[in-house]
């Protein structure tokens, strides 16, 4: 595979900084150990920087005192790039990652204001440690580099960064929804949010819908900052500087998740859990445990379907995995009761000899167990409150190669209204219309199946991650880093670390729903009735 560096003519290296690491340095009673992280940041960013050089700067997930450098050096050996942490105190940990970070941003940027706690110490703590993550960044890199920040943990590293005399190009990421300026506005920390956001040059969004948001907290809350369109981002121009905003749909690595799938172990232990969980129809959950993510919605959903259609009792089985997460974090606390009080509701309500309604599984599974599962799957069902994109619904696509399976999926999350038209699309909070979806997916012929999941296959095939990647660096303007002071509107040449500009637009959400450009033309859509008509064809095709 190419590196990305060459793709984009980048001169030197991208410096990718995230909260977390790709690994996570865990106690355990004979010293540390190192495990993989979760979390779809840590997914994305894997795959795609498989074969790239560079630095991943960030947090190992672990409090002070234990020997992180030894194990992540040893980390770093197998993989292109170099993992660098920024140690974090129990104070920080609490104050800035679950305080600031979970506890503040991630539930109003779910649009969830009352999960809130809008605690002042934790605004100190989150300037902070964004000046350490700026301060690690600033010596690790040069002007040659291109410096990639991700995630609502580090919104203020870009003026860190350019305090601390950093003059390479600065890009951010924002794997999350952005609210709109009801909900944003409610942010105590509203105004300076948004100026450091814009020391970055280039900004990008999971859908069109998360940038229209951002633009519209842009003209209520600093409408000092100017929107110009540009092609095929628009920018923002603000005190001399502009920033791009582009949105850019992240995707998977289709192609080895479908590789993976397709490998014979996969296909017998996928073989195994259907032979083992009694019933015909397997429905299939995977999530981070977290509310976001509508989890005791989908129960109460399943349990209308049992309710509703008798008929399906004994034999429709649903798998919900759920992996821990912010445990420490008192609504993630609340949530498991729920979940499980549900689950135990639910099998107590339907369970007949031979039949368990909802199978619970509480831990992080290896990629083979996940794939196994993905692939014994007859229907997959992701239906987030909310979701910046979702990768389960993607990497449930990708490894259905029997292409038997279909998916289910929340209008709310980003995956939505790009899968929609192969998937059923729901509003979680509509239980009638997620118990009327999971009968109609259970009774689907398997001609509409093969078609509905042919048509999700191309798209996540075509909006990989390595795409995904490619775009985002790309829209680094030609020019002086615009983020820096002095880089004018009509500025031409190139920014420092990019030797000269290329272009290549990458079709947001909407795009892909109604004006589709003309590299990406799906083939097929699924009729009225069910069936499967071309509607355009490829350049060259008969
Ligand atoms: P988020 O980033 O909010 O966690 P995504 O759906 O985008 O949501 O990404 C979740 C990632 O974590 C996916 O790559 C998925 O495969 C993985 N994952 C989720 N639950 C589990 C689990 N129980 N075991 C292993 N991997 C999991
Ligand atoms: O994808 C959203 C995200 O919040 C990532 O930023 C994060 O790494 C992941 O989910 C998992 O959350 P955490 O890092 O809090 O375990």
């Amino acid at each position: 595979m190419t590196d990305f560096t060459t793709m984009t003519d980048l001169k030197g290296r991208v410096i990718n900084v995230s909260n977390r690491l790709p690994v996570l340095i865990r106690k355990h009673a004979g010293g540390a150990r190192v495990e993989r992280s979760s979390g779809g940041l840590v997914t994305a960013l894997e795959a795609g920087w498989r074969h790239q050089r560079g630095v991943w700067i960030g947090w190992a997930g672990t409090s002070p005192g234990q020997h992180v450098e030894p194990l992540l050096l040893k980390a770093s050996q197998t993989r292109p790039y170099t993992l660098r942490s920024v140690s974090l105190t129990e104070d920080e940990i609490a104050k800035f990652y679950s305080g600031f970070a979970n506890e503040i941003i991630w539930p109003l940027f779910h649009d969830m204001p009352s999960r809130c706690n809008f605690d002042p110490e934790y605004w100190e703590i989150y300037q902070r440690v964004n000046r350490k993550f700026g301060k690690v960044t600033a010596e690790a890199a040069t002007e040659d580099d291109f410096i990639w920040v991700h995630d609502y943990h580090l919104m203020l590293t870009a003026s860190a960064m350019r305090q601390a005399g950093v003059s390479a190009p600065m890009g951010f990421f924002l794997h999350i929804p952005f609210p709109g300026p009801d909900v944003f506005e409610k942010l105590p920390w509203k105004k300076p949010i948004l100026q450091s956001l814009l020391e970055f040059d280039v900004i990008g969004f999971q859908s069109d819908h998360d940038r229209t948001n951002f633009v519209a907290c842009l003209q209520r809350l600093l409408p000092e900052a100017a929107v110009e369109p540009g092609t095929p981002h628009p920018q923002i121009r603000l005190e001399g500087r502009r920033t791009v905003i582009g949105t850019f749909p992240i995707g998977i690595d289709f192609e080895e998740f479908t590789r993976q799938a397709a490998g014979t172990d996969i296909e017998s232990q996928s073989a195994e859990i259907r032979r083992r969980l009694s019933g015909d129809t397997l429905v299939l959950g995977v999530d981070r445990l977290d509310y976001t993510k509508g989890i005791p919605e989908r129960l109460k959903s399943f349990r209308l379907l049992l309710r509703r259609f008798p008929k399906q009792r004994g034999h429709i089985t649903l798998v919900q995995v759920v992996v821990p997460s912010r445990e420490e974090i008192p609504n993630y606390k609340h949530l498991r009761r729920e979940v499980e009080l549900l689950v135990s509701q639910i099998n107590g309500e339907f369970t007949e000899p031979g039949w368990v309604p909802v199978h619970y599984i509480h831990r992080n599974l290896g990629r083979d167990e996940l794939l196994a599962y993905y692939r014994a799957a007859d229907i997959g069902l992701v239906t987030p409150l909310k979701d910046g994109m979702n990768l389960v619904a993607k990497e449930f696509c990708a490894a259905q190669i029997d292409e038997r399976g279909v998916l289910i999926v929340s209008e709310f999350a980003g995956a939505g209204p790009e899968l929609r038209s192969g998937a059923i699309v729901v509003n979680p909070n509509d239980f009638s219309e997620v118990a009327q979806a999971l009968h109609h997916a259970a009774t689907m012929t398997a001609e509409e199946k093969r078609n509905r999941m042919r048509l999700l296959r191309e798209i996540v095939r075509e909006h990989n991650v390595q795409r995904w990647i490619r775009s985002f660096l790309q829209a680094m303007p030609a020019g002086e880093p615009v983020g820096s002071k002095g880089g004018g509107a009509n500025d031409s040449g190139s920014p420092s670390a990019f030797k000269h500009r290329r272009d290549e637009t990458m079709p947001g959400v909407a795009l892909v729903a109604t004006a589709l450009p003309p590299h990406f033309r799906p083939r097929y859509e699924i009729g009225k009735d069910a069936k499967l008509r071309v509607i355009a064809r490829a350049a060259g095709e008969d």
